[in-house]
């Protein structure tokens, strides 16, 4: 496999992290994951620009387009002879002594490389088994940021349940998104998801799922809503780059509806399937 490694390529054995680097010490950086199918970029445009949003908002002195990064990650596709699977890419402020503040002369480290993503079709067609859990991350879930923690100490909390995604709230009256999903109900035929605000990453995926309920005329509120209204709607699913779209069946070993992916959710993830060649949102 070959590695992206600032603008030069190298050999995944020789792709190394220097100790100093402050996205190692700090989880100071920020990252995406980006799909490809058969031969094809799924919304590059719209994640390089959520990339310069979480860059500049981290205030990490990068500029995706004077980088090329496109150019870049088209190469890496090339280079690898990938057909189907996708792109982990994560840009950090780079190497420093260290100590806290921004060095004063930034040198950001970006390194990209393909990942093995497979259609997660077994839980489209089932859905998923999902846990409650409360959320303590930062109150910034709106970059992008390497600072994890939160997100894998609950997505196991969910797989030592027997579940395999946890949805998060603050408190009760306000469930936010999932360990590393975003997540929408229906409620009386109506879609309701969270504000893209600093609570939620504002996932490419739900951003392709708004357009496609406003294609499809299925209205849809962007509002924050209670534990109790979750537990209670007619369907619930999930949105990411690899999970796609993944219908919720059960949340803390309740039944969603009736324990099925519900019609809604099936008909998005068909147009979903249909759409996977579109290159930019709206
Ligand atoms: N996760 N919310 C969180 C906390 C996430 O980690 C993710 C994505 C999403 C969905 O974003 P998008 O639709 O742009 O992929 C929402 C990625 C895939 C990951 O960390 O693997």
């Amino acid at each position: 496999m070959l590695v992206l490694h600032n603008q030069t390529f190298i050999d995944r054995d020789e792709a190394v992290v220097d100790i100093e680097d402050r996205g190692y010490q700090f989880g100071d950086g920020v990252y995406e994951v980006i799909r490809y199918y058969d031969g094809q970029w799924f919304l590059l445009d719209d994640h390089l620009d959520r990339l310069q949003y979480s860059l500049n908002e981290a205030e990490i002195d990068f500029d995706v387009q004077v980088n090329n990064v496109k150019a870049r990650l088209n190469d890496l596709i090339e280079h690898n002879h990938i057909q189907d699977g996708g792109v982990y890419l994560q840009i950090t402020r780079g190497v420093a002594p260290r100590n806290h503040p921004y060095p004063d002369k930034q040198a950001p480290t970006l390194i990209a490389y393909p990942l093995n993503l497979k259609r997660p079709l077994d839980d489209q067609q089932n859905g998923i088994h999902t846990i409650t859990a409360k959320d303590f991350r930062w109150l910034r879930c709106d970059i992008k940021s390497l600072n994890l923690l939160g997100n894998v100490m609950t997505k196991q909390k969910a797989l030592n349940a027997g579940a395999s995604e946890a949805i998060f709230y603050r408190d009760e009256i306000h469930v936010t998104e999932g360990s590393s999903t975003n997540v929408f109900i229906v409620r009386d035929g109506t879609l309701v998801t969270h504000p893209a605000d600093h609570y939620i990453l504002n996932g490419i995926t739900r951003r392709y799922l708004l357009n496609l309920a406003d294609k499809l005329n299925i209205p849809y509120q962007i509002e924050v809503f209670s534990l109790n209204t979750l537990k209670q709607a007619d369907e619930v699913f999930v949105t990411s780059t690899s999970a796609e779209i993944k219908p919720v069946v059960s949340i803390d070993d309740k039944k969603i509806g009736d324990g099925t992916p519900g019609t809604i959710t099936n008909t998005l993830l068909e147009h979903y399937f249909d759409d996977i060649n579109i290159t930019k949102l709206p």
